[in-house]
């Protein structure tokens, strides 16, 4: 079976290892790293029915005590609610410090894991094992947890980077095209920040999988070992959501993470020739209708503009944005508030 394992050099320094059908190595990852340990698994209610029992057996064959915590699937659990409720199994399954909490699923249960693991004891061991691919090229990999607040998603969370990430791309064939395609807008989006390459491997479909989730794992690697806390140059990846955030929030979340990001990563593009950088509007919006995207937006500018000044993203009077220079370079301009907004009218309505 061969796999391929990329380290990362964060706060805490960790392996992500990245193949088809390497679930059965999960024990042999976390056996030097933990030893003979308790470990709490957290998946949602999609995966549990389809893998939730295999890897338990998997885990429990090897010789671990594992206890499993299921959630509803979808990002509606990503609360205080199920957070504490999670954190109480934690308690009631005497976990301590020399144990640690899987990961089983995608973005939601990353996050809520990871900041359950950030929390309880001050601090235990995770284990990310992504079950998407948009969390096997992004949420899984550093460190970022959060929970979703009444005021907003991602509002109350830690950085706390995981011990190990365990991507078994074979755990992806049974995602819905729409939810395969959501990763698929994360996977465009690092070619555009940061790979041509990348992106142009992009336009031969179905791409090789575990090729592509390393590529872009090695890519968020190298951001999150430059600005961890994400001060500066992990802004980057971001591409597309400052616009995507308030599509989807105009929707009510009734249009997905990955084509709100689309959709925002095309208004970005739209909007850098006015800012003086490039324009690849063309080729990018050709390269996202191959993957399916509806790339139309029924929102006007002053809707988007009104939507965005709410985002976290925001700092004063000012906005900065990720935008294309070329394909495979973006930069992240500030603007005076007003200008932003002068400049959304020109290009939305
Ligand atoms: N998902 C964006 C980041 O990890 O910074």
């Amino acid at each position: 079976m061969s796999y391929q394992t990329i380290r990362v050099e964060a706060s805490t320094g960790y392996d992500i290892h990245i193949g088809r059908d390497i679930l059965s190595q999960l024990p042999a990852f976390i056996r030097p790293l933990l030893g003979e340990c308790r470990l709490a698994v957290l998946t949602d209610s999609t995966v549990d029915e389809l893998y939730g029992d295999k890897l338990i057996d998997i885990l429990t064959s090897a010789g671990y005590a594992a206890d499993k915590f299921v959630i509803p699937a979808g990002e509606a659990s990503k609360c205080a609610d199920n957070l504490l409720e999670f954190l109480n199994f934690l308690a009631d399954c005497r976990l301590t410090r020399s144990d640690a909490i899987v990961a089983f699923g995608g973005g939601v249960v990353g996050d809520m894991a990871g900041l359950s693991a950030a929390l309880y004891l001050r601090g235990v061991k995770y284990i990310q094992v992504p079950t998407t691919l948009l969390a096997a090229v992004d949420s899984s990999v550093g460190g970022k947890t959060a929970i979703d607040i009444p005021a907003g998603k991602n509002l109350v969370g830690a950085f706390y980077q995981p011990r190990l990430v365990c991507c078994d791309t074979a755990l992806m064939d049974t995602l819905s095209p729409e939810i395969y395609r959501d990763g698929c807008a994360e996977v465009i989006k690092y070619g555009v920040i940061l790979d041509a390459g990348l992106y142009a491997a992009l336009r031969e479909t179905p791409f090789n999988r575990e090729n592509v989730v390393a590529r872009c794992v090695q890519i968020k690697r190298d951001v999150v070992q430059q600005d961890e806390f994400d001060n500066g140059i992990r802004g980057l990846l971001n591409f597309g959501h400052t616009f995507g955030h308030a599509i989807e929030k105009l929707s009510n979340f009734t249009v997905s993470h990955g084509s709100a990001v689309a959709k925002g990563m095309l208004i970005a593009a739209r909007f850098a020739p006015l800012c003086g950088l490039g324009n690849i509007t063309t080729d990018l919006a050709a390269l996202l209708e191959c993957y399916g995207f509806d790339l139309s937006c029924r929102y006007s500018a002053e809707e988007l503009y009104d939507a965005m000044l709410s985002d976290k993203k925001r700092r004063g009077g000012n906005i900065t944005l990720v935008l294309p220079r070329t394909i495979g370079h973006c930069e992240l301009v500030t603007l005076p508030i007003e200008e932003f907004h002068d400049k959304l009218k020109q290009i939305i309505d």
